[in-house]
Order: C-alpha cells, then sequence, then structure tokens
C-alpha cells in the first residue's frame, strides 16, 4: 500500500523510505524507529533534504551512502537523536550519590589505599549530566587534591559533544543549579549582549568528552565505579538494551552502580544486579 507523507508537492517519505531510514539507523546504533516515529523522522530530515537540495528522501539517502567520509550518516543520526538533558535530571540519583554510595566508596579506597575513582556517562549529550555528577564527586571527597578522578563522557552526535566540551550554557539551563553551586562552578560572562554561564576547569579537568557508539567496541576495559546510562536505551528494542546491560555489568567493579533514565527499568532483561531503588542497581 503507498502510504505517503508530504512534505511539499514535490516530497513525500513512502514507506519503502522509511524502512530503509530506519533499517540503516537501527542497524548502526541501534536506535528503533519503529512506524510510529515516521512522522518525526520526516520532519528532522525535510531541513536536511531541503538544504541539501535533494528530489527525494531517496535520493538523499543515496548521498548518505555514497559518502565514504561517514560525515552524512554522522548529520542523518545526529539530526534522528532526542539530546533532551539538564542539570541534575533525576537529582536522586545524585542525592543516592552523595548521601549512600560516595561514603561508602571512598571509606573502601582509603582502606585499600587507592584514591582512585572511575566514572562513565554513557549518553552524555551537551553535557550538563558529566558536569553535574562532576559537581557531585568534588562536593563530596574529602581531600580532593589526593584523589585520582577521571570521567569519561561519551556520545555518538559529535554535534552534542562540541556544544558538551565547549561547556557554555545560557542562563535557563543553568536554573536547576543551586546558587551556592553556581557560585563555585560557573563564571557569568556576555556574548553578543546575552548572559552565558562557562563551566570551572576544575570540572572539566576530570572530563573526557569522546564520540562512542554503544553499538560498536569499546575502547577500554573499565571497571567504573559507576556508570550513567540514562534516558539513552528508551530508544533501544530489549534484545539491544540486553547486550548493553550484559556490557555494563562487565565493565563495571564490583560494587559498582548502574543508573538508568526515569523510564528504563531493568523489567523484562536477564540480569545479575541487585536492586537499590528505582533506576539504581548495584553489581554484588
Ligand atoms: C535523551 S539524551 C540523554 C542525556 C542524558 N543521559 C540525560 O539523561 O539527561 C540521549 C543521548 O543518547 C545518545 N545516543 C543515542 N544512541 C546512542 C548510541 N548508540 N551510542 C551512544 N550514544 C547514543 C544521543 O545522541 C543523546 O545525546
Amino acid at each position: 500500500m503507498f502510504n505517503a507523507i508530504a512534505i511539499d508537492d514535490k516530497l513525500t517519505l513512502t514507506d519503502a523510505e522509511f524502512e530503509q531510514i530506519s533499517d540503516r539507523v537501527y542497524d548502526h546504533c541501534g536506535i528503533n524507529l519503529h512506524d510510529g516515529k515516521k512522522e518525526l523522522v520526516r520532519a528532522r530530515l525535510a531541513k536536511i533534504i531541503r538544504q541539501g537540495r535533494f528530489d527525494s528522501f531517496s535520493q538523499y539517502m543515496e548521498h548518505v551512502a555514497a559518502d565514504a567520509s561517514g560525515q552524512a550518516f554522522s548529520d542523518l543520526i545526529d539530526s534522528l537523536s532526542t539530546n533532551l538533558t539538564s542539570f541534575f535530571r533525576e537529582s536522586i540519583h545524585f542525592d543516592y550519590l552523595a548521601r549512600s554510595y560516595l561514603p561508602e566508596l571512598v571509606a573502601h579506597k582509603q582502606r585499600s589505599g587507592q584514591l582512585r575513582l572511575r566514572a562513565w556517562s554513557a549518553g552524555c549529550s551537551s553535557g550538563e549530566e558529566p558536569y553535574t555528577i562532576a559537581i557531585t564527586l568534588l562536593e563530596s571527597l574529602p581531600d580532593r587534591a589526593r584523589w585520582d578522578i577521571k570521567l569519561l563522557a561519551t556520545d555518538i552526535s559529535t554535534r552534542i559533544l562540541k556544544r558538551a566540551r565547549e561547556g557554555i550554557y545560557e542562563r535557563e539551563r543553568i536554573e536547576p543549579v543551586p546558587p551556592a553551586l553556581k557560585n563555585r562552578y560557573l563564571t557569568m560572562r556576555t556574548q553578543n549582549g546575552q548572559k552565558q554561564f562557562e563551566v570551572a576547569s576544575t570540572l572539566r579537568n576530570i572530563i573526557t568528552f569522546k564520540y562512542l557508539n554503544l553499538m560498536q567496541e569499546w575502547p577500554f576495559r573499565g571497571p567504573f565505579d559507576f556508570i550513567f546510562c540514562r534516558n539513552v536505551m528508551i530508544y533501544f528494542d530489549k534484545p539491544t538494551q540486553q547486550r548493553l546491560i550484559d556490557r555494563f555489568w562487565k565493565v563495571l567493579a564490583p560494587g559498582g552502580v548502574l543508573f538508568t533514565g526515569h523510564s528504563e527499568s531493568l523489567t523484562g532483561i536477564r540480569h545479575q544486579f541487585q536492586y537499590v531503588q528505582p533506576t539504581i542497581y548495584r553489581k554484588r
């Protein structure tokens, strides 16, 4: 059956084109563009198609396939991924870190004499999540100078990673940061008459931003003391989620914690994590 949504008189997204796009996206990065996402795909890609002056979605996909540099495909993924995030999003995770997990971890590491901490923000978007983790760490660790802290922050979107690395946010975006922490970790500057806020180098210094497609090989083995992978798995189907959870288990240290997004429980996934509270799981 022919089912096309008109963008204008000339440009339509047919079922076959939608299937081709969703198959390629799924194979590449696990994002599951089911039928209900057709309108979203049409709307998001229409802009690229107009800018590139392509005659049809098929012609655009031919261009993507022919681009050996991979940039066109990267732009396609960038325009389809959802990057919604904020500072202190799902604040129970930062409360749990500060009040429960880090005090226990600090005591354990002090006993072992190894003041080394490794964490991963997987699907870090524009950086608010890893910067919030970094603030929580710096606020929670006693004798900060004695600690070797590294926070890896990864995402598949090169466009969003650029913003994360810049670490400059508009006033509305820093609203969730408590005033005392704003004073300590954000500096105001004016750009074209607009007030902006730049994150402190003390935060930047412990974070490494890197491109990483979670579906591909990971160039590290951990172990991480904790992993945030929040509001990312929601875009994957169950088999993809299962593989990811198994891989997170492997790179977590014993006793390490996995944080997932508010609507991402491990229900229906085979795993050995201990349930701590909703969206917090511990490797025991
Ligand atoms: C909705 S944001 C979540 C940001 C942050 N974790 C939070 O909860 O606020 C989802 C992020 O996952 C990234 N993403 C989606 N598929 C990915 C994949 N296969 N590998 C790595 N990152 C991916 C997207 O680019 C996007 O930045």
